[in-house]
């Protein structure tokens, strides 16, 4: 793990350690899919990182170091992309073609890959009709085949915005955030935009966690950047504004906060607790007047007591609280998480096993099929890397 700034790292770059580890086992060939560096020549055409046939998901800011997702539509057999000078050394994407599963690579700065051709592990590719490419990265360029064409791709009429710290990051799980609950339920709805702004470590109060020295979730929701090192690097401490109206509105909110705040070295009184949430909630009620707004509950820790494990809630009275203040304007709901996870399915420091993070995501789910109305229209695999449990019929 790379920790290089007190807030950590961005949700969408996967910095898991070397190995991935299961039941205590390496698994062997833990990132399927690597791409190999070409040199780009005349058999390409190039598409520079503003065009508009690559549509941007997530955050990003103009010098595209903000690692937002991409998403084209290439027609023809290849597909190449370009990193940009601010990418990590060995930084890991995922990605994937059309609602096939994910398939990841470690990339460098300043270097063109091939993730689709001859040589990938997709299997058959139909050439000649459009295909939807899908990463989550920074990147300086996206280049098709020379005599082929990008296009923009189709955009879902609804849009769900997750807003978090480690826990709806996904941090520690598998995969990062694509194992994160955050993730299992925009992918499990399947027919929506989606954006993740979940920091490690952030908390919703604004200049009080840490010592008085950094910015809250609710500033860091007008940002483009991340609170992480390669951010600052870049945009010190005033990062580029980020439209967050944009050019779609957010239909349905998710907020999971408190663990920062709750725990030392912070531990922020319940009162500017409240106080942040209010002003967060206001804050997206006003940019995106018709969102839902969920206000998911946060777990503690369990506590080993004589024969039973008890769980315990931060801020619980204050997010009742909270939903109580908004309950004649009638766009807040709470979501209690109580009953969903059991000790077990904690590992380690209060974050879910991927395990947890697909019990909660399940119940997300069913919360919004049934208060909703919306359908559940997953597009390929939803939880990657979860066939080992269990894949074969002996014992
Ligand atoms: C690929 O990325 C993973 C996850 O960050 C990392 O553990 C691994 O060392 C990287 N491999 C290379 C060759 O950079």
């Amino acid at each position: 793990m790379r920790v290089t700034h007190i807030l950590g790292w961005l949700a969408w770059s996967l910095h898991a350690s070397a190995t991935i580890l299961q039941n205590g086992q390496e698994r062997e060939d833990p990132w399927p899919g690597q791409a190999s560096v070409i040199t780009l020549d005349d058999s390409w055409k190039t598409y520079e990182a503003d065009a508009p046939e690559i549509a941007f998901k997530g955050r990003w800011d103009s010098k595209h170091v903000s690692s937002p997702g991409i998403k084209t539509e290439f027609t023809g057999n290849k597909l190449a992309v370009s990193f940009g000078s601010s990418t990590n050394d060995g930084a890991l994407v995922a990605y994937r073609v059309g609602n096939l599963d994910w398939q990841y690579s470690n990339v460098t700065a300043d270097a063109t890959y091939q993730f689709v051709g001859d040589t990938s592990e997709l299997g058959e590719v139909p050439a000649d009709t459009g295909k939807v490419f899908e990463m989550r990265v920074q990147i300086a360029s996206v280049s098709s085949a020379g005599d082929a064409h990008l296009n923009v791709p189709p955009r879902f009429e609804k849009k769900v915005e997750v807003i978090g710290g480690s826990v709806a990051a996904g941090q520690y799980g598998t995969y990062e955030t694509l194992s994160s609950w955050s993730w299992l339920l925009v992918a499990g709805l399947g027919n929506v935009e989606h954006t993740i702004t979940a920091y490690p470590g952030v908390c919703l109060v604004d200049k009080q966690c840490y010592g008085g020295q950094s910015h809250g979730i609710g500033w860091y929701w007008h940002r483009a950047s991340d609170p992480g090192s390669r951010a600052r690097a870049v945009y010190g401490d005033e990062p580029e504004e980020f439209d967050v109206k944009g050019d779609q509105a957010t239909d349905l909110f998710l907020i999971q906060m408190g663990g920062n705040d709750h725990r030392h070295p912070n531990e922020i009184p319940g009162r500017n607790y409240y106080h942040g949430y209010i002003d967060l909630i206001d804050d997206l009620h006003k940019t995106h007047p018709h969102a839902t707004v969920l206000l998911v509950s946060q777990w503690g820790s369990w506590k080993q007591d004589g024969l039973s494990f008890v769980p315990n809630e931060v801020y619980e009275d204050e997010h009742r609280a909270i939903h109580e203040h908004y309950k004649d304007q009638g766009f807040v709901y709470y979501f209690s998480t109580k009953g969903l996870l059991q000790h077990n399915d904690i590992n380690p420091k209060n974050h879910p096993t991927d395990v947890g993070h697909i019990k909660l995501a399940s119940h997300l789910l069913q919360w919004v099929r049934l208060v909703l109305r919306w359908e559940l229209e997953p597009l390929g695999e939803v939880t990657h890397g979860t066939l080992y449990w269990n894949n074969q019929q002996e014992y």
